[in-house]
Parts: structure tokens; sequence; C-alpha cells
């Protein structure tokens, strides 16, 4: 099925992208864990304790990229999490050395950085776009838990359809780290998720935004 370019009223970055970000940058997010997330956590945890690295692949939906990650890094613990149990559901054959879980990301992000993980790869593969202007605060850039999933560390790479969402979390990136953050246009060969093979088949411009997490 041929799937739309995200459409936005936006024109270029939100005009409150600066403010909101600094002012998360700033503050610490306060809001409960939910108890089905604390416990995906928990029953992870002791086996991300004894990994000698952990990949985390953000929103993985049903486990393709996961499975290419963990295969990617064979000597490596790699968790995919997802909110959704519908597409968990559809992760079938992980490779021994991955692991999905469902959890809301805001809630796992906050707990790993408690736990002071510090991952090697962390991949945010098409997050959902929320193109309207008063969605901003759920695109992950302008989200409260934003300084927590930087806390993580490591190689930290965004891919998306929906550019003004890789301009966005570039910038935010270079306000709080003070490194340049380059927004590449690429073409996805070999598709690594269902989201990126629909996007390539149907002729959208790919981007992402890699950096490197100290
Ligand atoms: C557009 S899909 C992309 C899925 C996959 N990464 C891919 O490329 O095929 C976005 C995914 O993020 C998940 N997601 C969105 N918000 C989330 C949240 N707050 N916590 C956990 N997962 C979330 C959705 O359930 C969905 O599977």
């Amino acid at each position: 099925m041929v799937s739309r370019i995200p459409v936005s009223s936006q024109q270029g970055l939100h005009p409150r992208l600066e403010q909101t970000v600094l002012h998360h940058w700033r503050s610490s997010w306060q809001q409960p864990i939910r108890a089905h997330s604390q416990q995906a956590f928990d029953q992870i945890a002791p086996l991300a304790e004894r990994a000698s690295a952990l990949v985390l692949d953000a929103g993985c939906g049903v486990g393709e990229s996961t499975t290419h990650l963990a295969r990617r890094h064979p000597d490596a613990l790699v968790i995919g999490v997802d909110k959704s149990m519908h597409r968990l559901a559809r992760a079938r054959d992980l490779p021994d050395n991955a692991r999905v879980v469902r959890a809301e990301l805001s809630d796992f992000w906050r707990l790993a950085r408690q736990a002071g993980w510090q991952l090697r790869e962390h991949t945010l593969y098409y997050p959902n776009p929320w193109p309207k202007p008063g969605h901003l605060c759920r695109r992950w850039h302008g989200h409260p838990v934003f300084p927590d999933l930087l806390a993580l560390g490591g190689r930290l790479e965004l891919r998306t359809n929906f550019k003004l969402y890789a301009l966005e979390f570039s910038r935010a990136v270079e306000l709080t780290q003070s490194m340049r953050a380059e927004v590449v246009s690429f073409h996805a060969v070999d598709p690594i998720s269902p989201f990126e093979r629909k996007y390539s088949l149907s002729g959208h411009s790919l981007y992402r935004v890699i950096v490197n997490l100290h």
C-alpha cells in the first residue's frame, strides 16, 4: 500500500523548539513510571547487567530492525522496546542475543538512565511524526524525556521520512550537546524495518541523523 509523506502546516523549525528543548534540559521530569513499564524493565535489567554491551531499538515495532541489529552486534544484548503488544506479538525468530519488551519509552528511558545504562548503539527508526504544530511535545526531541534519552549515550541514530522531524531533532541535539548533528538524505538499498520498506516503496525521501554521544 502506498503511504503518504507527513503533511504539516508548520513552516520550518517550530518557533518554540529552542525554548521547549532548553526548558526540558534544565528541569527534571517527575511523571510516575507506569507499572507495566517498570515490570518490563525489571525483567530485562538482570540480563542487561550481565551483557558486555547494550543496544536499544526504541519503537522497534515488529522487531525486524532488532533482528538486524542483533546480527550486527553478536556480542551485545539488543533490546527492542515498543508500547504495542499487537506489533510485538509479530516479533518471531529473534536471535539469541535479542529481546523485545513492551513498555512506554518515556518510562523505559528514565529507568535505564537511573540504572546507569550506557548504550553502544541507540536507534529511533521512524518514530511517529506528530506533524501538527501543537504536537511538538510529542516529538521525541520536544518531549520532557529527551534529556534521559540523550543521557544513555552511544551512537544515536534517528531515521524518518518527515524532514522537519530530522531538522528539529538535529537542532535539539546541537542545543544540548554543543555538537554538530547533520541531517543526511539517504536511499535504503536494503530496508531495515517494515516502515523503511513501506516508505522506500512509496518513493519517499528518507533522512537520518547520527550522533556519537559521550
Ligand atoms: C511508525 S512505527 C515504526 C516501527 C519500526 N521502528 C519500523 O521502522 O518499522 C512507530 C512505532 O513506535 C511505537 N511507539 C510510539 N510511541 C511509543 C511510546 N511512547 N513508547 C513505546 N513505543 C512507542 C509504535 O507502537 C510503533 O510500533
